[in-house]
């Protein structure tokens, strides 16, 4: 018989909730996947310290929302969220009201006093304090801990993955961010990089592989960098471990920084089938100029001289990058390499921002925010729209394909239809056939647009 030693995070939730005193949570999760993973890791302290989950806003008794500050319009969405929260916060007599994540490390104290409706803002390295934090606002006062850590990894903690689909898990390995991008408020709001125990992380993958699940995604702002005892475990061993765990398993990992990004990683990669063949390896600008304003760190030819590497030992990778445009004393001429690099890869996707300028940052201190909105808009559109001719290319090479498919679930048009995604990370949609979610198939694309891949299971 199969004797589990711990409790699934299904049993965790149902087991808090027949306890009828205790305080129910609602989280909501804005911005990246650390911060969905985070997220899961709040659960987990919450479930630990007495409180229930609850997917109900209305019948919350504290609310959570874990916070992106990445660019400006991440933040209004968040202020408006509040004025709809507080409306329920006025019907709701004592219900508490928490800013998690990024845009509470950023602003700290001053999120309690321009929202009135805050009782609570808590950073990311101070997530095992949130029930003390509750208990200090049940007294009437507001509570405010925005410490960052050298050392917080929440190792041991067993995320509870309540919003998740049961098939594809994240498992975080790294926290925190040295690099100091110019333009970017990360480092401050998560503070130092570091690294969590192998062990540990081991042991979380194994944990969601018995509870079903069949791609993992292991996460950091710069998994490159991932570093246990003075070099004893780098990336490439941990990723090797991970994928020697179960072979039908699949790995996945984000995010890749470009010149730490080793052959090693690539090779490894390559020689083990249950790695994704997918890359995400954020280039930001394809020029020097702008590059060297960013403190990027690497120049366009190296950046091209990794994307070399990668096609040398593994022709059928997918790559993705994200990309801004409009960064501070932009020309024509600095777009126009972008927009060449984007040709010389040819992305199969990619993320694409605005510049926006963030308070604090070097960028910010130091550089004028000096390309006019409409500019901005105007470049970050040329970028899309070359962006969408090459994500078409990409997927009409694959029509004709047959590729291994993880169903994640039904398709949001029709329940006749199910998606999933191949190694390359590319969503495919298909009728369901007699298949079900978890389940890998084999899929023939018959036709795409940009965005997805359309095909039939192979009997
Ligand atoms: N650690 C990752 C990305 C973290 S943030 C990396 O370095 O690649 C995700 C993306 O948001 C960045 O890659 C960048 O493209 C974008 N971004 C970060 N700061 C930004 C800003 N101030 N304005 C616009 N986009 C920004
Ligand atoms: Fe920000 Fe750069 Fe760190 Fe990415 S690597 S999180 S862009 S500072
Ligand atoms: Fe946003 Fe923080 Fe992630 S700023 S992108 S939630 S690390």
């Amino acid at each position: 018989m199969n004797i589990k030693k711990y409790k699934t995070s299904e049993e965790r939730i149902v087991q808090a909730s027949e306890n009828s005193d205790a305080l129910k949570l609602y989280i909501e999760t804005y911005g990246c996947q650390m911060n969905v993973s985070d997220s899961e890791v709040v659960n987990s302290i919450m479930l630990d310290n007495g409180f229930a989950l609850t997917n109900k806003v209305e019948t919350a008794d504290v609310i959570f929302i874990n916070t992106c500050a990445v660019r400006d319009n991440a933040e209004q969405r968040i202020r408006n969220r509040l004025q709809a929260l507080n409306a329920l916060k006025k019907k709701r007599k004592g219900l508490i009201i928490g800013i998690l994540g990024c845009m509470a490390e950023r602003l700290k104290e001053q999120l309690v006093q321009e929202e009135k409706m805050v009782d609570i803002v808590a950073g990311p390295d101070a997530y095992r304090t949130l029930p003390q934090l509750v208990k200090q606002v049940e007294t009437g006062q507001k509570a405010v801990n925005v410490l960052l850590s050298r050392e917080e990894t929440y190792a041991e903690i067993s995320p509870v993955r309540k919003d998740a689909n049961n098939v594809t898990a994240f498992v975080s390995i790294t926290r925190g961010c040295d690099n100091m991008c110019t333009y970017c408020v990360v480092p401050f709001t998560r503070g130092r990089e570091r690294s969590r125990n192998p062990e540990s992380i081991l042991r979380e993958v194994r944990e969601v592989i018995s509870e079903g699940y069949k791609e993992v995604t292991l996460l950091g702002q710069n998994v490159d960098k991932y570093n246990w005892n003075n070099g004893e475990v780098n990336f490439a061993h941990l990723l090797k471990m991970t994928a020697e765990i179960n072979p039908s398993v699949r790995i996945r990992f984000s995010t890749s920084y470009p010149q730490d990004f080793t052959d090693e990683v690539i090779k490894i990669m390559a020689s083990y089938n249950n790695v994704c063949k997918y890359i995400h390896l954020p280039v930001q600008s394809g020029s020097n100029l702008m590059l060297e304003k960013m403190k990027r760190g690497y120049s366009s030819e190296l950046y091209l001289n990794r994307i070399q590497a990668i096609r040398k030992y593994i022709p059928d990778c997918a790559i993705s990058t994200d990309i801004i445009s409009g960064f501070c004393g932009e020309t024509e001429q600095d777009h126009k390499d972008t927009l060449a690099l984007m040709e010389k890869v040819g992305y199969d996707f990619a993320y694409m921002f605005k510049y926006s300028e963030r308070p604090n940052t070097f960028a910010a201190r130091n550089f004028e925010d000096d390309i006019d909105e409409k500019i901005k808009k105007r470049r970050l559109n040329e970028i899309i729209t070359l962006q969408q001719k090459l994500s078409l290319q990409s997927n009409e090479k694959d029509v004709g394909k047959v590729f291994e498919v993880l169903i994640e679930g039904f398709s949001k048009k029709s329940d006749d239809r199910l998606f999933g995604r191949n190694s390359q990370n590319k969503v495919i949609v298909f009728n369901k056939e007699d298949a079900k979610t978890g389940d890998y198939v084999n899929v023939k694309v018959n036709s795409c647009t940009s965005a997805t891949l359309l095909g039939e299971i192979l009997k």
